[in-house]
């Protein structure tokens, strides 16, 4: 199965399954992706869309369908033009997936262009490793509810990874999803921006710096060290028994008593040994 046989789509598989969902239900007549490095995300853009625009600083090294445009350059300078075409042309384009520079003024710019465009007025952006403190840092500096087209941003739609083997105690991935209609009535609406649920990344940024802090108290944890506290009790209690029986042994063989009942202990063993 392509979507997850594919070693260089350089995500992770549920954003890939969150991708192919959003294409298959948008039917992209016209879609742009910002970042097209090998070309592996935008080969299944392009094969749920009828026209694909790509933009990245390098050349792609896989084989591309014939309904995709590469635009080599920077997409700061590049992407305002293009949409200035599709908008002079009356042209809406229904996705955009922004993977290019992961600066946070870079994502900034990138998401705010596409904003700013006429030809972003029905559109299903998403915006990938929103789970990484910069990238997010640029995508929570748009300021979303000055565009009243657009209805609803959930920065955490894919939620974002720690690394632990691979890359460990950095956050990377999540898909940022922003969705724009122009036709939606704004007045009197609440703002645009998900606010139900925490932010993923600071979630876990909390819990990468508690694992370097020595492991976040789980429950288990707190159990097993409250049962070795207790064993540790049981432990100093017995080493003071056996300190308690030892000084009496040693007292009791040094009595008078004793060394005087020496010689008929003596006895008593020969005796028995006959
Ligand atoms: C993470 S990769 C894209 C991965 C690709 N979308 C995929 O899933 O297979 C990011 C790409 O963005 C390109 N890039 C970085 N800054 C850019 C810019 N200012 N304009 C255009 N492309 C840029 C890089 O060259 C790189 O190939």
């Amino acid at each position: 199965m392509e979507l997850f046989a594919d070693q260089v789509w350089q995500m992770s598989y549920g954003e890939r399954a969150a991708i192919e969902g959003l294409l298959a239900v948008v039917e992209p007549s016209l879609a742009i992706e910002i970042g097209t490095a090998e070309g592996a995300s935008l080969r299944r853009i392009a094969a749920r869309s009828t026209e694909v625009h790509s933009f990245d600083l390098v050349a792609p090294q896989l084989d591309l369908p014939d309904n995709v445009t590469l635009h080599g350059g920077d997409s700061h300078e590049l992407l305002p033009r293009l949409l200035a075409e599709l908008a002079q042309a009356g042209r809406n384009v229904d996705f955009v997936l922004v993977d290019g520079d992961h600066s946070a003024e870079g994502v900034r710019r990138d998401v705010e262009d596409l904003l700013a465009s006429p030809a972003i007025s029905r559109t299903v952006i998403v915006a990938h490793d929103s789970g990484n403190e910069t990238v997010r840092a640029g995508l929570d500096a748009v300021a979303y509810g000055a565009w009243p087209k657009v209805a609803h941003v959930d920065l955490d739609f894919v939620p974002g990874h720690l690394g632990a083997e691979r890359f460990p105690g950095e956050l990377w991935y999540g898909l940022g999803l922003i969705v724009v209609d122009a036709t939606r009535p704004a007045y009197f609406q609440p703002g645009p921006v998900q606010r139900e649920r925490h932010h993923g990344g600071q979630v876990l940024a909390l819990a990468r710096d508690a694992i370097a802090a020595g492991g976040p108290p789980t429950p288990a944890l707190e159990a097993a060290n409250a049962r070795i506290a207790a064993l540790e009790r049981q432990v100093a209690e017995r080493d003071g028994e056996i300190e308690h029986h030892r000084a009496l042994w040693q007292a009791l063989m040094a009595s008078p008593s004793w060394r005087l009942t020496a010689p008929l202990r003596l006895a008593k063993r020969l005796a028995s040994r006959r």
